[in-house]
Order: C-alpha cells, then structure tokens, then sequence
C-alpha cells in the first residue's frame, strides 16, 4: 500500500516531478525505423510532451517540438526535406537541434539582414538514436548516457518484429507486472485454460524467488511438477522487461494515463534457413479492443493489458493489500524511490551506463543466448510450431504476445521459416 502522495510522486511522469526527472535519465523506444519509409513524420507524445519526430531526405532524424515557433502550426502537417521539417503554414523550417534554419518571406524580403531574427528562434529538439530497427529518444539533461546495446540485439538468425499499442492507463501498472512471478498461473495459463473450456489446472507456483541485477532485477519461480526449468526473466530498470530470451517489452509512458507498449521479438530461424538476414525490421500496431469495443483476451501482452487497466487509469495504490506474492513489486518500487533520491542528488540512477565500451554489448547474467541462438531443424521446428498453435486461443496464429498479426507480417515469418518462397518485392513494404 502507498500513501497517496507517494502515488502520485510514483505516477506522474512531467518534466519536474520526480519521476518524470528519473524517466528523463533513460533512452526510450518512440518509432520503428521502417514506420518512416511510409511517412517521415511521426507525432509523438512521450513523457507528457507533444513532439514530432522525422526522418530528413539525408537520412537524419529529428525529435522536435509539435509547434512550431512563428504561429504553433502543427509540425505534424508539414514536411521533409534534404535538411529538417518545414511547416506548411508559411514555411519556416528547423533542423534537429531545433534551430530555425528558413523563413521564407523574411529572407526574401529582408536578406541577409534576417539572418540575426532567424538565428534566435528555436524549438525544443531532443536527441534520437536507432538500435535494432528501433529510433530512441532521450529528453534528460545533457551530457547524454550511452543507448545500451542489449545482448538481444545482437542475436543472428533471427526474424524480427517491432510491435506497438496504445494502452489507456498510466506506465507503473505495466512496469509493476513486469516482476509479479504469480500472475503467469493465473492471467496466463488459467484464465486461457478457462478461455478454452478447460477444467484443468495449470502448475501451482510453490516458490519465487527476486533477486537483484546490475540493470535491475531478475526472478525466477518454483513450480509444481516443473521446478525452475527456465532462465529467470529480467526486468531492466525502469521499464523494459525481457521474458524468457527472445523478446522485450517497454512500457513507455505517453504522459500520466498512457502508455506506449512496444515488443522487439526476435525468434530463430531453422537451421535450413541460415544465413539469414534482415534489412528491414518490419512493424506494426496491435489492437487491444475487439469489434464490440472489448478488450481482447486471446494473447500474452493482451491479457496482461487486461491486468493492467483493469487497475484504473492510475491504480489506486492506497486501497491494495500487498502479499507476499509482491516481493518483486516491492522491490521495484523500493528502487525506484531510491533512484529518484539518487537524480534528485544530481547523480545516476541503477542501470544509466556512460561507458562507451561497456554500452556496446551488455550481456545476460547467464548464457541464455547460447541455448536460444542455437535454432533447430525445420521439421523440429514446425513441430514446436504446432505444439505453440495448440496452446494458443486463435488457430494459425504465429504470434502469441499480441493478437492481430498483419497478413504481410505472417507472408514475412513464412518467408524467414522457410514456409513460403520469398516474394518478388519491386519496392519493400513493412
Ligand atoms: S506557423 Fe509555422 S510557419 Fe507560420
Ligand atoms: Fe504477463
């Protein structure tokens, strides 16, 4: 249970607050790279601010304040060019540190004695990175901490696809659920046991265990007639999650009730299929309601979005009954309030690494890669394949975190597994 101040210092995710200044400290997941081969330009709202983020005709990414500086036209409806966005109201333009670089009938009609008035206008920019198909954004103080290249990135053989949604309720409710060990027996397993008719009962978990991680924490559980097989599951600080070894799941707060989900999956290729490579790492937007405006329950991040907002827009943290089931949540939030003292201190939170060499491969705390990089035959495959479509809710699905995979996502896998042979593509598509 929380005070209700502590709740809100926990929640609130503006510039200023506590915890806005400790998210401000980390990169975060805004764009797939591909999102910009069929637009340039992305509104974004992440932390409580309305920005655009673009990619230039040079190739340069920009994350820009929405307005733009002469009358607060909405940069979203402007354009790209060789260098920046221009607005298409009367055509100023900015580069990516914000500096208004065009005016255009102040030039015209002033020439080189604009130049001075030109030079003082400015709109908040903020610098962005791309990782793995991935475009980063960080909105913290200067000098920036290194963009960490996770050990998952790294993986080969690999088909790879960039998820987002839109999830109503506010980003803690997400994070908490990334350490909670009891809730894969029961939002997971039972409930889709209970989804499918099913009377029988999934394992009992008898034990977990949570334990702290340079980055953040990973925990690992005991359950009836299974014991521990798996690796345990990593939660980065503040708000990445790795399950298992093939996938990542931010939970990027928009602003105090919304919460960008974004999955990096990753999943090996058959052996036949190696090399394999991919140029593009292709995205798309999941839907979390169904057509009678329902959640949907079918898929893994689904029935966790259930969890979440189920909780409230923000989760009233000063009517809970904490257990012993929340030794992780307790842990979390214990280091969160530590980190935010830490900023407040003027100094690093848990997991900022300003280490060049150290940021460019950060391992497991285990070998997991080794086991999960490995890939197998394609007839073991598609019986691994058959054996994950007979657990899941919706027939021939290939992805089980979200519900709604695109067909031209589903050609893509059955290319990559070998299932299909590879279309003729004049120009790619995601
Ligand atoms: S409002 Fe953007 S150029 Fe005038
Ligand atoms: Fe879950």
């Amino acid at each position: 249970m929380l005070s209700e101040e502590l709740n809100k210092v926990m929640t609130q995710v503006g510039k200023g607050t506590p915890m806005g200044e400790l998210l401000r400290r980390y990169w975060h997941p805004i764009a797939a790279e591909t999102e910009f081969d069929d637009n340039p330009i992305k509104p974004v709202r992440i932390l409580g601010e309305d920005l655009v983020c673009y990619r230039d005709r040079s190739g340069t990414y920009g994350l820009v304040e929405r307005q733009c500086a002469h009358r607060r036209a909405d940069l979203a409806y402007g354009w790209v060019e060789s260098c920046g966005i221009r607005c298409s109201y009367h055509g100023w333009a900015f580069n990516e540190q914000g500096q208004c670089i065009s005016q255009p009938y102040e030039d015209v009609s002033k020439g080189e004695r604009n130049r001075a008035f030109r030079e003082s206008i400015h709109i908040t920019a903020y610098p962005v990175k791309t990782l793995a198909g991935l475009v980063f954004a960080y909105l913290g103080p200067q000098p920036a901490p290194e963009l960490p290249r996770w050990e998952l990135f790294d993986y080969d053989n690999g088909f790879k696809q960039i998820i987002f949604a839109d999830v109503p309720c506010n980003w803690l409710q997400a994070a908490e659920n990334d350490i909670d060990p009891v809730h894969f027996e029961w939002l997971h397993d039972n409930w889709s046991l209970v989804q499918r008719g099913s009377t029988e009962a999934a394992p009992r978990h008898l034990k977990i265990e949570v334990t702290e991680w340079e980055f953040g924490f990973q925990y690992s559980r005991v359950r009836e007639r299974i014991g521990s097989p798996d690796f345990p599951r990593l939660h980065i600080m503040p708000n990445i999650f790795m399950p298992g070894g093939t996938h990542f799941e931010y939970r990027v707060p928009i602003d105090d009730e919304h919460t960008l989900s974004v999955v990096w999956a990753w999943e090996a290729v058959p052996l036949e299929q190696r090399p394999y490579h991919q140029d593009r790492i292709p995205y798309w937007y999941a839907p979390i309601k169904d057509e009678r405006g329902r959640w949907i329950t079918t898929h893994v991040i689904n029935q966790d979005t259930v969890g979440w907002v189920g909780q409230g827009v923000i989760a009233d943290r000063t009517r809970e009954h904490l257990a012993s089931s929340d030794i992780g949540v307790v842990a979390f939030r214990r280091r969160l309030k530590a980190d935010m003292e830490a900023v407040a201190r003027g100094e690093d939170p848990s997991g900022v690494i300003r280490d060049p060499a150290k940021a460019a491969l950060v391992r497991w705390p285990d070998d997991r890669r080794r086991v999960i990089e490995r890939g197998v035959p394609q007839a073991e495959w598609l019986k691994l394949l058959q054996q994950r479509q007979a657990r899941m809710l919706t027939p021939n699905d290939y992805f089980i975190f979200y519900a709604g995979q695109p067909d031209h996502i589903r050609a893509l896998y059955e290319e990559a597994m070998g299932l299909r042979q590879p279309a003729y593509r004049e120009s790619p598509s995601s």
